[in-house]
């Protein structure tokens, strides 16, 4: 017998256990199957189904559901701005689970940005059992959203900034979060009808790395998609996107963010992060080895230069590539304490001259096909208290005329 609070009593049950399993396990794709299975009898009778949550209430239609008062979900969803969710038609077991993910992505990187916020170091296991936890806004598949999607990417640059934090403090890396990040950002690419890359501006130097990762993440996943991978692909080039520049954290802050040329020692400690970045992803997560070598080899050009050197030479993987020109274009729009940033067009020229010896030129001409065609849309960060200043005129001047530390 499928009823409302039965339906409802599923999809937590497969929002809690999405939490702990990977996609494609047994025990995962069981319950959002029962989930989905409640969902489908529910809408036998009527296809239009809506449930509203009014903290301790929850409306099934306009009829509140008795045995659901004082549900802790509700409340949860709810509290954080999910006041309704509407299946407006059927829908595919993909679409479903599509939706659940993104439900959870937001439910995780709530929980994230509340723990960053006090400071809390993670916790392990489950990301949605700390802290306060619910959804901001509904960003889901068209048939089941009811809400438009703001670019404002808020929480997801607090959880990057805090997944840096964590890793820095040799905490290893919160892969759920990473993934969570991963999946907002790519329901924020397709929550219109037209696709757009929503790209952050930097507002202050310090938090470069964390803009600047997140800028990346966008573009990787744009171009991959662009070039027509799968969905599952897409978010993997993502989470590399996402990591590439993780070994950062290794790297002095004053030499990270040194306003002016770095001297011939601090360049060697700076050009060590691919080697760090991969070297911490290795030591977290297994199933990231592409994260890994994207890490290690985005700053390989085609000609052989960049670093790290390799001792014999040999093609990097099509994601590194992908993951390099991005990488570039995102340092040279941004402004830099020893550089100010370059107009889009000047960066597109670089990007197109550049093709065959730093870029793979397939790769080069599918990236600025694509950013003729998507386009990158300003995403906000909520605070604008803090305006970045312009770099002086001496140090933009002295600078080299292309030195993108991406
Ligand atoms: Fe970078
Ligand atoms: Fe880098």
């Amino acid at each position: 017998m499928s009823d409302a609070p039965t339906f409802l009593t599923s999809l937590a049950q497969a929002l809690s256990t999405m939490s702990l399993y990977p996609e494609g396990h047994p025990a995962r794709e069981g319950i959002v199957d029962v989930a989905y299975g409640h969902l489908h009898a529910l809408q036998k009778e009527d296809r239009r189904v809506s449930f509203s949550f009014l903290g301790d209430d929850v409306v099934f239609g306009d009829r509140p559901i008795r045995s659901l008062r004082g549900w802790d979900w509700s409340n949860r969803l709810a509290g954080a701005g999910i006041q309704r969710i509407e299946f407006e038609t059927e829908v595919t077991r993909q679409e479903f689970d599509d939706f659940l993910s993104q439900v959870l992505a937001k439910l995780t990187l709530y929980a994230a940005a509340q723990a960053a916020q006090a400071g809390q170091p993670r916790h392990g296991g489950s990301p949605i059992k700390f802290g306060q936890v619910g959804l901001r806004e509904m960003e889901s598949a068209p048939q089941l959203a009811t809400a438009t999607v703001a670019l404002s990417l808020h929480e997801e640059a607090e959880t990057v900034q805090w997944m840096h934090e964590e890793t820095q403090g040799g905490h290893g890396l919160p892969l759920a979060e990473a993934e969570a990040v991963v999946r907002s950002l790519a329901a924020a690419m397709h929550g219109d009808k037209a696709i757009v890359l929503p790209l952050l501006e930097l507002r202050r130097f310090d938090e470069y790395t964390t803009t600047h990762s997140l800028n990346v993440c966008v573009l990787a996943m744009g171009l991959a998609e662009w070039i027509g991978l799968g969905a599952r692909d897409v978010r993997a080039f993502g989470v590399a996107g996402l990591l590439h520049d993780i070994g950062k954290v290794k790297i002095p802050l004053d030499v990270l963010n040194k306003p002016g040329r770095l001297t011939p020692e601090e360049r060697e400690i700076m050009n060590r992060h691919p080697v760090e970045g991969a070297r911490i992803i290795m030591a977290s997560e297994e199933n990231l080895d592409l994260a890994a070598v994207v890490a290690y080899e985005h700053h390989i050009m085609l000609n052989g230069g960049g670093y790290p050197r390799l001792d014999y030479p040999r093609e990097c993987h099509q994601a590194s590539k992908l993951v390099h020109v991005c990488d570039v274009y995102d340092a040279l729009r941004t402004n830099r304490p020893y550089r100010a940033a370059w107009p889009p067009a000047k960066v597109l020229a670089y990007v197109e001259e550049r093709a065959g010896t730093e870029f793979e030129p397939d790769v080069a001409q599918r990236f600025l096909k694509m950013m003729e065609e998507w386009e990158p849309k300003p995403a906000a960060l909520e605070d604008q208290s803090a305006a970045i200043p312009e770099p002086a005129p001496a140090a933009a001047a002295s600078a080299p005329a292309a030195a993108p530390q991406g």
